[in-house]
């Protein structure tokens, strides 16, 4: 269970998740028809060891009960995966062609978008996260000899702080326009937390800004009760994983972005990760409900500009 000062490495808590989505992005990377690669995914996987580098490894039986080898599962997470890193790193090439040149990742976790774009020239990215995940990010990135590909900036914030400030101590321009790109945070923070991220990311944003963000719609109560009572069947591909993972995540009150930011002189739309992956030749199976502990028909990505 979570609380308002707890705190995680990359191997703990939220900070875990990172790893998680980066290994199903690693996965992903590996189907000759992917819908996106991210080639560090794996390098961070193989850094952070255990469970995560034996993923990759050549025997996948030591890994045949992880949730991302579940068959209703781990396919259908990995497309997920690959699909919003898709959508998100269209989104920034997007930003960057209409001139803008100052891009905030918000939790960037083991987001290597500022190492595996091409910027143009000029453009500076920031990554706010715990100081721990960008640690372990920048080690394992130095050791891999990966170069990054536009002026990079670390800014390790609790974002349920005055992040704001510190963002700003390391050159952040909020008389510019800037890109926002945020994924996978929001189910991880209160109402109160979200409503205050979109409170500064709109007083940070001068005309001309972009977000993008992707969000969960509310589980229904009964699911979420369920899910977050750990399976008893010792086989299980579940291993109480995503009863842990559903004890992360705030599910009630929020607002969805596209809710919050078009009255406040935004445009803009979200788009169904549904209709999303059918877009790209992934349909979900017809009728599919939560597989495993994820529904995909709650997900979205949304594209807003001020
Ligand atoms: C699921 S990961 C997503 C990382 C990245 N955006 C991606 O999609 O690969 C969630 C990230 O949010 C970060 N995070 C969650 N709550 C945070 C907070 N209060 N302050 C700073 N980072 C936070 C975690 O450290 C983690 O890196």
């Amino acid at each position: 269970m979570r609380n308002d000062n707890d705190s995680w490495d990359i191997k703990t808590s939220v900070g875990a998740t990172a790893l998680f989505v980066a290994a199903a992005r690693g996965l992903a990377a590996r189907d000759p028809q992917a819908l996106a690669v991210d080639r560090f995914a794996e390098v961070f996987c193989r850094a952070a060891g255990d469970e995560w580098a034996a993923l990759f490894a050549a025997d996948a039986e030591q890994t045949k009960n992880h949730p991302l080898r579940a068959p209703g599962f781990g396919p259908l997470f990995q497309n997920f995966q690959a699909a919003r890193t898709r959508y998100f790193d269209d989104y920034l090439r997007s930003a960057a062609d209409a001139g803008v040149r100052q891009v905030v990742i918000v939790a960037a976790g083991l987001d290597s978008r500022a190492y595996r774009l091409a910027w143009p020239d000029g453009t500076v990215v920031y990554e706010l996260d715990r100081s721990q995940v960008l640690d372990f990010k920048r080690e394992v990135l130095a050791d891999a000899g990966a170069r990054a590909t536009a002026e990079r900036h670390e800014v390790a914030v609790d974002l349920r702080d005055d992040w704001a400030s510190a963002l700003r101590e390391n050159g952040f321009d909020p008389s510019v326009p800037t890109a926002w790109l945020v994924e996978g945070l929001v189910i991880y923070l209160t109402p109160d937390a979200q409503s205050q991220l979109f409170e500064t990311l709109n007083a940070l944003s001068a005309p001309g800004s972009w977000l993008g963000i992707e969000e969960m719609a509310t589980i229904d109560s009964g699911v979420y009760a369920a899910m977050t009572t750990p399976s008893t069947d010792p086989d299980s591909y579940d291993q109480g994983r995503g009863a842990q993972w559903a004890g992360l995540i705030y599910n009630e009150g929020k607002t969805q972005a596209v809710q919050w930011f078009l009255p406040h002189g935004w445009s803009g739309a979200a788009t169904g990760l549904v209709d999303y992956l059918a877009s790209l030749g992934r349909a979900v199976p017809a009728g599919k409900g939560p597989v495993g502990h994820f529904d995909p028909s709650l997900m979205s990505l949304a594209t807003i500009r001020k």
